[in-house]
């Protein structure tokens, strides 16, 4: 199978995508963004169906602030300790904006997707939009981060 594949548009998402898709764009509209004014919502789906979104949360202190995909990752894991994570959507916009604007996971995101993964021995989709406003869906977290840093680096394994 395909790493990922590539859509040109929103329509030639699955169903499920194009829901999750819609949720992380609503989730964007309240994101807290008030010094890079690029909002992101992050929508995570559970294997029952169930929907967490989350958004990014700047603040004054730079550092301290957050990507909307942790955001939502750490509060659907929080919530739901033993649930499956199988999707993940993201959206980005400029506060006031409506089109959607490409945002594709930092390092950090996909390395948090990745520990998720390996925990629950199931692959997370993520959705995303290039940079050339093409939809990426990728099988899997791993797919996205070769050469990764695990827990079995740590543990002594190759
Ligand atoms: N950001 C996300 O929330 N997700 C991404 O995939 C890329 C970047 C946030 C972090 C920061 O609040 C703002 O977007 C600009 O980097």
């Amino acid at each position: 199978m395909e790493p990922f594949t590539i859509l040109p548009h929103i329509e030639d998402l699955d169903q499920e995508s194009r829901y999750l898709v819609h949720k992380a764009r609503d989730a964007a509209s309240h994101a807290y963004a008030p010094y890079s004014k690029f909002q992101v919502g992050a929508a995570v789906m559970l294997r029952d169906g169930s929907v967490v979104t989350g958004t990014n949360q700047e603040n004054a202190a730079y550092p301290s602030g957050m990507c909307a995909e942790r955001v939502a990752l750490y509060a659907a894991v929080a919530a739901h300790p033993d649930a499956i994570v199988s999707k993940i959507a993201i959206v980005a916009k400029r506060k006031g904006g409506k089109e959607i604007i490409p945002a594709t996971a930092c390092g950090a995101c996909r390395q948090v997707m990745l520990e998720i993964e390996i925990k629950q021995k199931h692959p997370i989709e993520v959705v995303m939009q290039n940079h050339e406003h093409q939809w990426v869906k990728a099988n899997s977290a791993a797919s996205l981060l070769p050469f990764s840093f695990t827990r079995m680096h740590l543990e002594g394994g190759h």
